[in-house]
Parts: C-alpha cells; structure tokens; sequence
C-alpha cells in the first residue's frame, strides 16, 4: 500500500487521463462504485475507452428503484460490463425491520444513519476491502459537502487506498453533454426532475433552482447530507444533523 502512495499524476490531468492512470497502475485491483446516475455511467464509458476487463459494483440497498435497476441492466448491455452486485447482510437488515419497521429512517437521524449503515456503508466496505483503488462519480459542486473533493485522493475511511473521482471538477451540463454524445444508457428518473438518484423512499424530485441534493433526505433540515459512503468535504466535521 505504500508504494501505491507515492503514485502520481500531473494535476492538470483530463477526466479521460485519471482514468487512465488508475487502470494502468492499480487493475484489476481498481473498480467503479456506481449507482446508476449520469456521473457513474460517464466514468465506466471513460473506464471501457481504456480497457475491456473493468470491474464495476453496486450497492443494492434492497430499496432502489425500478428505474434503477432497469438502468442498471441497460448499462450491463450497452456497455458490455459485468456489474458486481453487493447486498447488505441479510440478518442485521432482518433484525432492523423486526425492530424498527420499514420507514425507521424517517424517524430520525439516527435512525436514518443506522439504516444506510446496513444497507450502505457495510456492504461498500466489503466491497473495496481487496482493492487498491476506487472510482466514484463525485462533483464538487453536487453539494457544500462536496466542496473540497480532489481528483485524486486518499481514502482513509478504507485503509488508505486510493480514491479516484475524474469528474470532480464537471459542472452537470458537462455530464450531459458527454452522455448525449456518446449516446449512453439514462436513468429514466433524470428526465423526471431526479438530478440525485438514491433509495427510492428517500428520494424525490426537486423543483427547478433547488440545490441538486435536495430532493434526497428532503425531510432532514441540515445541508449535510451524506449518508457515510463519503467523508463530508466543506471542511467541517460532521454536524450530526444530517449524516
Ligand atoms: S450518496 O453517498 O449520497 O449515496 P451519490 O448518490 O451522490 O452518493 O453518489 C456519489 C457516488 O457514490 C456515485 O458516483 C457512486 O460512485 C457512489 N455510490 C453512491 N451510491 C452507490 C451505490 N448504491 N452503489 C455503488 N456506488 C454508489
Ligand atoms: Fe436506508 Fe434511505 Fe439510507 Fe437507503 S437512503 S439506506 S433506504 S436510509
């Protein structure tokens, strides 16, 4: 793992390039997060340019949408790629809806935060506990969280490998614009008003000149709105209020 750290690459590197640089130096133990939003399905394009053998997972939480899943295996055909599904343990998603019934999220942060630990957190970290590298779809300007995020970056929520988003620095019209040129694969929640795709009874639609996140969490006040796959990026700890 040390050696993987002193791996660099010109900080003006181009989307198209980091990707590159991570298939070149960290495969086959190098794979894409995706969950089916516009940004993932840009990456595994930018992924397949380079090479053919790409690993790509998903978290299925169990509350996903239709229309997700349905996206999930359009990308599956189009683009030829294998995805790698990963479940939340069956007992403790058992265990919470004995508990705690099927909307416990509602009830409070901390249940909420509880939830998408099961459902989330726990299988993501099975999922990148071989690997030395990950690809995300994450842009700065998705939310205040995400104001900081580098290209390139060291994860230490997973044993300090390394955490790659290319697309950092895209605005959403670039994304769109990149999907319609290459004539890939949608999810059809986009085109209903859903900039952000997550579990279906925690996401809805926003208005126009609503923040991107907003529809997701909607009932939850802070702008903080993570859900523990990512460090929050404004700088701050997290406040608690809104995971
Ligand atoms: S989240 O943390 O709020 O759920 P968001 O939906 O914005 O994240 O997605 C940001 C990035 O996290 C995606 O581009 C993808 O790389 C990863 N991601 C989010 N949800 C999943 C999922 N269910 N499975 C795999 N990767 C995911
Ligand atoms: Fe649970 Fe909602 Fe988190 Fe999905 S987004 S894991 S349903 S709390």
């Amino acid at each position: 793992m040390s050696s993987d750290a002193t791996l660099t690459i010109d900080p003006k590197a181009d989307a198209q390039e980091i990707v590159r640089w991570g298939l070149d130096n960290f495969s086959p133990d190098i794979a894409a997060a995706c969950s089916f939003g516009a940004e993932d399905i840009v990456v595994i394009h930018m992924m397949k340019q380079v090479r053919d053998d790409i690993c790509v997972f998903s978290l299925d939480t169990g509350r996903m949408h239709e229309e997700t899943y349905a996206c999930a295996d359009a990308v599956r055909r189009h683009l030829q790629v294998n995805i790698e599904w990963f479940f939340p343990e069956r007992a403790a998603v058992e265990g919470l809806e004995r508990a705690k019934g099927l909307y416990s999220f509602r009830e409070s942060v901390e249940n909420r935060k509880e939830c998408c630990a099961i459902r989330k957190v726990e299988p993501l970290n099975r999922a990148l506990s071989k690997r030395r590298a990950w690809i995300t779809g994450l842009r700065r300007d998705q939310n205040v969280t995400r104001g900081t995020i580098e290209p390139i970056e060291t994860d230490e929520q997973h044993g300090s490998i390394r955490k790659l988003n290319p697309i950092a620095n895209w605005s959403s019209e670039r994304v769109w614009t990149y999907i319609r040129e290459h004539d890939l694969p949608n999810n059809a929640l986009h085109d209903r008003g859903f900039p952000s795709i997550g579990c279906a009874p925690c996401t809805r639609a926003v208005k126009p000149g609503e923040d991107e996140r907003a529809g997701r969490w909607w009932w939850e006040s802070s702008k903080h709105k993570e859900c523990g796959l990512h460090l929050d990026h404004d700088g701050d700890e997290d406040d608690g209020q809104g995971a």
